[in-house]
């Protein structure tokens, strides 16, 4: 937790009070819609409309991956060079009649969110960005937008009496854990939730919707497949994660049964050092630095294995869940990594245009594509869905706690320990962006025929 510790206190470094920010982001907003609509008049005027789905990729410098987890220090392993790789093949499905929701802008929304830090009490500290003084409220006024259709606004009375005597599962890592936070605080404004399980650490829970007899849950599950990880009470690893490629995780196979609809996830655990374990040998390993005579197969091996294993097995014709595949969560550290000083401090959204993907995010977007049209294709089984929230999620470098990860982190910070402030740009701040993967998920969810 070195890199985590708050800095000794001695000087106030004031933050921007709340209230006058907020007048001057309206009237910035303001001037930015005005923008954004000369910019509208530009496209359906002039602009022709085959311009690429997803943001151009260049490369970047390699350096260490976001954390995964919750930004603890562990061994982290540099990923190798990977030239940058095509993300095109988003367009290859059938999308002629349907829209793809997953292509759009944001647009300013001066409703805001449904939520706040005071009317949901289900937010993790860490992403309680109102809470902890984040000083702007820009990005709070934002809705996505999808080029070709408009997607309702989530609407979440008519959500729980569809849910009515179903359950939903999210199964994955701190990440899914952030999108449940959102689910539920959208939710709990119509119905107050009721926490009837967690486990030991807090990672796996279980809530219901007592009106409607509706259990949600979420699965803490990094790797989705087998998996034993050393780490101490900080997240310290002490030993490197042993993988095992060729069986899933009990954690959440045991239950899945139970489970009506599963929104399930990988990412950026892969990214840690790990020995992969297949028929009950050791086969290799990801960031193994010369250690045991061990091949080095890579991150992009173990993710393109876990990943077939779990997408056979829900796609198995007895599994009657209705799945969403989500893809990979791209953080936005500039400047450095999560351990090497980056930041996030951007106000603003991208626009279609801009942002830049990293070299991990596409290849592992990449591999989760190929496997889910994979899948998809070969089973008549249509109880599977993709996510595809990358993309959107690009656009948002302004949407993350950065420092607001903890309460007032400039509170008594001198100058030149600014720099070791630790920044959180991988998760996202609840409210914030990540509400709206929930209107995508829902619409998905319900009318799933609708769109791509
Ligand atoms: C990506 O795919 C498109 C269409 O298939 C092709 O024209 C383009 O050259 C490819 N780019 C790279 C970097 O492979
Ligand atoms: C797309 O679907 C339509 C209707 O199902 C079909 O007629 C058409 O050939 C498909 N196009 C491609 C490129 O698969
Ligand atoms: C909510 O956030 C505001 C700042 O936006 C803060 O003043 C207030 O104390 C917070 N309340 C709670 C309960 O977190
Ligand atoms: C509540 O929903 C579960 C399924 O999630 C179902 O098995 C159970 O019978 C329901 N209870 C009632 C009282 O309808
Ligand atoms: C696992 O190992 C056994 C014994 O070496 C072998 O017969 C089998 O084919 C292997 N299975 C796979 C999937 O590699
Ligand atoms: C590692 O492998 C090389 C080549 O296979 C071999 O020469 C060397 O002795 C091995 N080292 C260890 C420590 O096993
Ligand atoms: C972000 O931080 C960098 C370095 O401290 C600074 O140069 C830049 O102006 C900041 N941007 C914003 C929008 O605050």
């Amino acid at each position: 937790m070195e890199t985590l510790r708050l800095l000794p206190k001695s000087i106030k470094i004031e933050p921007n009070p709340f209230g006058i920010s907020h007048q001057r982001n309206q009237i910035f907003l303001k001037f930015v819609a005005f923008l954004l609509l000369i910019g509208l008049a530009y496209r359906l005027i002039i602009a022709d409309s085959n311009v690429s789905p997803v943001p151009d990729v260049r490369t970047s410098p390699e350096s260490l991956p976001a954390d995964p987890s919750d930004l603890t220090a562990v061994t982290q392993a540099p990923v190798s060079v990977d030239s940058p790789v095509n993300i095109t093949t988003i367009a290859s499905q059938n999308v002629s009649t349907k829209c793809d929701i997953f292509i759009g802008n944001w647009v300013p929304d001066p409703s805001g969110p449904v939520y706040t830090n005071v009317s949901c009490r289900h937010i993790q500290d860490h992403q309680n960005c109102l809470k902890n003084g984040r000083p702007d409220a820009n990005y709070l006024l934002w809705r996505w937008q999808p080029r070709d259709c408009d997607l309702p606004r989530f609407n979440p009375e008519k959500f729980l009496d569809k849910m009515r005597n179903k359950w939903l599962a999210f199964i994955g890592d701190s990440i899914s854990r952030n999108h449940v936070q959102s689910l539920i605080c959208i939710l709990s404004q119509v119905e107050e939730v009721e926490e009837i399980y967690h486990d030991k650490e807090y990672r796996s829970k279980i809530w219901r919707f007592l009106s409607h007899n509706f259990t949600l849950s979420v699965i803490w599950s990094p790797f989705l497949v087998k998996a034993e990880t050393f780490e101490n009470m900080n997240g310290v690893s002490f030993s490197d994660i042993q993988l095992h490629l060729d069986k899933l995780d009990h954690d959440w196979t045991d239950q899945y049964i139970n489970f009506d609809y599963v929104i399930i996830s990988g990412g950026k655990w892969f990214l840690k050092t790990s020995i992969f374990h297949e028929n009950n040998t050791v086969t290799g390993c990801h960031y193994c630095q010369g250690k045991n005579n061990l091949t080095e197969l890579g991150y992009l091996y173990s993710y393109r294995k876990a990943l077939q294993l779990v997408l056979n097995f829900v796609a198995e014709p007895k599994h009657k869940a209705q799945v969403l595949f989500r893809t990979t969560t791209p953080d936005h550290f500039e400047n450095g990594e999560w351990n090497s000083g980056g930041f996030c401090n951007r106000t603003m959204p991208f626009k279609e245009s801009e942002g830049e993907m990293k070299n991990v995010d596409v290849s592992m977007r990449d591999i989760e594509l190929e496997e889910f049209h994979k899948t998809a294709q070969e089973g008549s089984n249509s109880n599977i869905g993709l996510l595809d929230t990358t993309s959107m999620s690009l656009l948002r470098p302004d949407g993350h706690p950065g420092p607001y990860r903890y309460p007032n982190p400039f509170d008594g910070v001198k100058n030149k320990e600014l720099n070791q402030i630790q920044n959180d740009c991988l998760h996202w701040c609840l409210p914030g962006p990540i509400d709206s993967w929930n209107d995508l998920m829902v619409e998905l969810m319900l009318n799933r025929e609708m769109y791509r």
